[in-house]
């Protein structure tokens, strides 16, 4: 293993191998379905809504803080808030997936198993599909991984991959291709890999990940022809509901746009650029970058995977302030003790807009967007500090049309009601 940066112009290379193998599709939709939604394996009916809610902060804060760790896929794979169901080989074995937008590969347990953690479904046998294939460690893939470390299999020749998580999670095995069933549209030749070894936090219920992010060997980079881009639309936390996930021409970009800035540090995550926010008149204006991370000049991550959003403390007392300026209802505490700006709400109540203005796009967040209810009656500002980097999480996310574009590198939003728009 190792020796994963080997020769500057490997960007050319890869591209090359990538039309080669390339998937020769227009566009596949499949449905969305939220962690806590009762359509998910991870469906819990003895926890309350709110409890779920509890969880999903605590994972979104777990996500965050491995964020620091620069040698590693950033990212803790229990943290994911969403699944797909796939399906994987010829003949297709199905399962569901946990996809993630902020890592790159696209991954499954495989037998024969060195080490594979207990899942539900089946664990994927290449032996039994006929379009299985290794790839060769001579090919140039296996050297331009980026964050992914590779090696020669010295009996066979074939490319070994070992990809590590922040919360030292690691999947280990075989860079192979494969066919992919995903909405009945069949991807053939993609990337992925074939885990024979894996440890960590990856959960039971999900029997791999689907790589949703802005590096070479996401999913979505790998939809030459039919355009590299995706689009989801997620209904409001409470709600609960399945919505869908749409790649390449199926893909919806339409709305307000703002450019994709990447971090060679972190090239599977989609850095924006947030401007200000604003509160009726009052603005406040973000820093340029935060903590140690450049994001290569967006200040903000864009993660399906985190729940709740991250802002610098200091933004984020300024938010409260203009808030609690804006608001009439009696404040209370947060009985959680998570968030620092609480209302009692009985009956309608008017809570003001803040508006996010990124880079080129000027996004109306309403009031789901930014308060979420922790407990019966009360809401809280769905926001927490950080000090390493700021995500725009899911809640902040609901409601939009979310389009991602890696051809034009721009980002969409575009308001939309999630829970009809399927
Ligand atoms: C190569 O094969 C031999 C014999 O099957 C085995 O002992 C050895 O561990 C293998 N090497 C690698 C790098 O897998
Ligand atoms: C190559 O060798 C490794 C280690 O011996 C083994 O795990 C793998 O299945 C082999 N791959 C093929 C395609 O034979
Ligand atoms: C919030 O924004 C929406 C959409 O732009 C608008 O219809 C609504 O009137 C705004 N609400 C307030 C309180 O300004």
């Amino acid at each position: 293993m190792g020796g994963s940066s080997r020769v500057q112009n490997a960007v050319v290379v890869v591209t090359a191998v990538l039309v080669v193998l390339g998937m020769n599709v227009d566009g596949f939709s499949t449905e969305l379905i939220p962690r806590h939604s009762p359509a998910s394996p991870f469906y819990n009916p003895s926890r309350s809504q709110y409890e779920h809610l509890q969880d999903a902060i605590e994972r979104s804060r777990k996500r965050v803080n491995h964020f620091e760790n620069k040698l590693e896929a950033p990212l803790s794979p229990g943290g994911i808030e969403y699944l797909m169901r796939i399906s994987i080989g010829t003949p297709p074995v199905e399962f569901v997936a946990i996809a993630d937008t902020g890592s790159d590969l696209t991954w499954t347990q495989c037998l024969p198993c060195t080490q594979c953690y207990k899942q539900n479904f089946p664990i994927y046998d290449p032996r039994r599909s006929s379009s299985y294939k290794t790839i060769s460690c001579k090919a140039d893939v296996c050297f331009d991984l980026q964050s992914i470390s590779s090696g020669c299999d010295r009996n066979n020749s074939t490319c070994e991959y070992l990809y590590g998580y922040a919360d030292n999670s690691r999947t280990q095995g075989t860079l192979s291709t494969e066919s992919i069933t995903i909405g009945g549209t069949v991807i053939r030749n993609n990337i992925f890999g074939c885990s024979h070894l894996s440890t960590g936090t990856f959960p039971s219920t999900a029997s791999g990940i689907i790589g949703l992010g802005a590096g070479k060997l996401s999913l979505v980079s790998q939809l030459g022809e039919s355009g590299r881009k995706f689009s989801y639309c997620l209904a409001p936390y409470s709600s609960k509901s399945t919505t869908r996930i749409s790649f390449g021409s199926d893909a919806l970009l339409s709305g307000v746009s703002t450019p994709i800035q990447s971090d060679p540090a972190f090239d599977a995550f989609y850095f924006l650029s947030l401007e200000s926010l604003s509160v009726g008149s009052k603005t406040i204006p973000l820093p340029s970058s935060n903590g140690v991370i450049r994001g290569g000049g967006g200040n903000i991550v864009i993660d399906s995977g985190t729940t709740v959003t991250f802002l610098p403390q200091e933004t984020l007392l300024r938010l409260v302030s203009a808030l609690e300026e804006a608001i009439r209802v009696p404040k209370t505490t947060d009985p959680t003790s998570t968030f620092s700006l609480c209302y009692r709400v009985e009956g309608e109540s008017e809570f003001p807009n803040v508006t996010a203005d990124f880079k080129g796009a000027r996004v109306v967040l309403r009031p789901v967007n930014t308060f979420v209810e922790v407990a019966d009656g009360v809401v809280c500002l769905a926001v927490l500090p950080t000090q390493r980097v700021s995500v725009f999480g899911n809640i902040a996310q609901t409601n939009f049309l979310v389009g991602y574009d890696l051809d034009a590198r721009a980002v969409t939003f575009k308001p939309t009601d999630c829970t009809k728009a399927n």
